[in-house]
């Protein structure tokens, strides 16, 4: 997606030869424009797919999802990482690992917002590892709901989860995909993918 990739240029910043900052659009203040876009995208990629529900994880994740759910008109339901004093009891859970922060996270999900009729599309701020695709995966995968596939907005390619995720079958849009970002430089992959 071109207006990403420029965004990205224009305001991330490389904070190392694995991680980039996008705060100003994305992780902490939030382009609602270009979140609307990026909704109309992944609708549009996986149109014909029979989605019923679109499911992310708290926090960052939750403007792309909300902007995709609304283009596809269908609930979103995010994925809690802290105990909520209101959700207690019916929870769906899975462990995630964050390579990154080197700790483990408990996510959860009421069983009440995933039935077994539905087909989710799972939507994400940042493919690194694959770990909370995973988290969220094994949480639907609980209920026997239909995975439609996973959307990222910025997948770093040059780490696993992309791989490993589409070598399970699931069908991953990424609407950047960034190659490499050594010496301070963003180069996005042109790679084909099938
Ligand atoms: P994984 O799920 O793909 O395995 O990713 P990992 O554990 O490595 O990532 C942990 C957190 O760091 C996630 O956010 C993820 O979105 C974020 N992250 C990973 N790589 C980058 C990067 O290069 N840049 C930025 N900005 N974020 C990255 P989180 O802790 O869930 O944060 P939030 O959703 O509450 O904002």
């Amino acid at each position: 997606m071109k207006r990403l990739e420029m965004k990205i240029i224009e305001e991330g910043s490389v904070l190392s030869d694995s991680v980039l900052k996008v705060d100003s659009f994305l992780n902490h203040q939030v382009d609602p424009v270009l979140m609307k876009e990026i909704g109309e995208e992944f609708a549009r990629r996986f149109s014909g797919a029979g989605i019923t529900k679109v499911i992310t994880l708290e926090s960052s994740g939750i403007a792309p999802a909300v902007m995709a759910a609304l283009t596809m008109n269908v609930p979103l339901v995010f994925a809690r990482k802290r105990k909520s004093l209101t959700l207690r009891e019916g929870l769906l859970t899975a462990e995630v690992y964050s390579f990154t922060k080197e700790e483990t996270n408990t996510i959860a999900i009421s069983d009440k917002y995933i039935e077994k009729s539905d087909t989710v599309l799972i939507i994400d701020d940042f493919l690194a590892n694959g770990q909370a695709a995973e988290g969220l995966i094994k949480i639907v995968s609980q209920t026997g709901a239909a995975i439609a596939g996973i959307g990222i907005v910025i997948e770093k390619a040059f780490q696993d989860g992309g791989k490993l995720l589409r070598e399970k079958g699931y069908k991953v849009e990424s609407l950047a995909r960034i190659q490499s970002l050594e010496n301070g430089n963003v180069e996005f992959s042109e790679e084909a993918l099938v």
